[in-house]
C-alpha cells in the first residue's frame, strides 16, 4: 500500500483539488483509494458532498471512533474531517509518541486499499508531522509565484526532521497548479524550482481550469463533473507520470 501526504504549507495551492483528482482518476483505473481529510477546513470532506459526518479523523485518533471510510464511488473511499480536529494539538501535549497517533489510528486500514491519499492542512502542526510519521511519499503542488520556493523549503525541512522517526519518508514529486503559461513571472519560478530540484519536478502541469474551481461545489470529482475537460485531462496526465516513478 502506498500512503501518499499533499502537503505544502503555502495555503490555496491546489493540495485538496490534487488529492481529490488524483485519488479520484486512480480510482478509475482499478486502484482502490482511500482519502483522508486532515484539515480543520474540511474541503476534501465537503468537496466530496459529506456534511457534520458521523465519523471524522479526529474521532478516530482520540476517542476511537471505529474506522469507517465513507464510500464515496466505486473504490473510492474517505476519511472526513470536521473542524474538531482544531483541537487535536491542545488534546495529545501530555501523550507519548504523539507524532505516531494518526499511524496507529489508521493501522486497520494497512493493506486494505492500493493507496492512500492523505489532504494536509496549510501549516506545519502536529497534524501535518502526524501525516509525514505515516507517510512514505509527499508530493508538494506548487503554484509558481513569488513565495512558492520558501513553502517547498519548509515542506524539505520538515520531511527531513521527521525522517528521523520515519525513514521511509521521501518527497516524491513537486508539480505546478493554476498554471498559465503566458505569466512571465510563472515561467521565471518553475525555471529555478526546476533548477534546484530537478528530476523531482513533474512534466505534467494542471492548468487553470474553471471546472476544477466548480467540481467542488457540485461534490464531484472533476472526471464525474467535466470528464472532458482540460482538468481532467491533466490530472489524467499527473497520474501516469506518478505512477510511472514506482507504483
Ligand atoms: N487548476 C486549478 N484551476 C483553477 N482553480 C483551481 C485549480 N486548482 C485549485 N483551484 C481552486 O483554488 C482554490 C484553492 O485550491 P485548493 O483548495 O485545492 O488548495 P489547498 O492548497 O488545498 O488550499 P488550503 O491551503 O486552504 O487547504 C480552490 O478554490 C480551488 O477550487
Ligand atoms: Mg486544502
Amino acid at each position: 500500500m502506498e500512503i501518499i501526504a499533499l502537503s505544502n504549507q503555502k495555503g490555496g495551492v491546489g493540495k485538496t483539488t490534487s488529492a481529490i483528482n488524483i485519488g479520484a482518476g486512480l480510482a478509475r483505473m482499478g486502484k482502490t483509494v482511500c482519502l483522508v481529510d486532515l484539515d480543520s477546513q474540511a474541503n476534501m470532506t465537503h468537496g466530496l458532498g459529506i456534511y457534520n459526518p458521523d465519523y471524522t479523523i479526529n474521532g478516530i485518533m482520540l476517542h476511537k471512533q471505529k474506522i469507517s471510510p465513507y464510500l464515496i464511488t466505486d473504490n473510492l473511499s474517505l476519511v472526513a474531517c470536521d473542524d474538531s480536529i482544531s483541537s487535536f494539538e491542545k488534546n495529545i501535549q501530555d501523550k507519548i509518541q504523539r507524532e505516531f497517533i494518526l499511524k496507529k489510528a489508521l493501522q486497520p486500514l494497512i493493506g486494505k486499499y492500493d493507496f492512500l491519499i492523505m489532504d494536509c492542512p496549510p501549516v506545519m502542526s502536529m497534524i501535518t508531522i502526524n501525516a509525514y510519521s505515516f507517510a512514505n511519499d509527499v508530493y508538494v503542488p506548487l503554484e509558481a509565484q513569488k513565495y512558492s520556493i520558501e513553502g517547498l523549503l519548509k515542506v524539505e525541512e520538515m520531511v527531513d526532521v521527521v525522517k528521523e522517526i520515519n525513514p521511509s519518508l521521501n518527497i516524491k514529486g513537486i508539480f505546478f497548479t493554476k498554471h498559465n503559461p503566458r505569466r512571465i513571472l510563472n515561467r521565471d519560478v518553475e525555471l529555478s524550482v526546476r533548477k534546484i530540484y530537478k528530476k523531482l519536478v513533474l512534466n505534467t502541469h494542471i492548468r487553470e481550469n474553471v471546472s476544477l474551481e466548480e467540481s467542488p461545489h457540485a461534490s464531484l470529482d472533476i472526471f464525474r463533473y467535466a470528464p472532458n475537460s482540460i482538468g481532467a485531462d491533466d490530472y489524467k496526465k499527473l497520474i501516469e507520470e506518478i505512477l510511472d516513478k514506482k507504483y
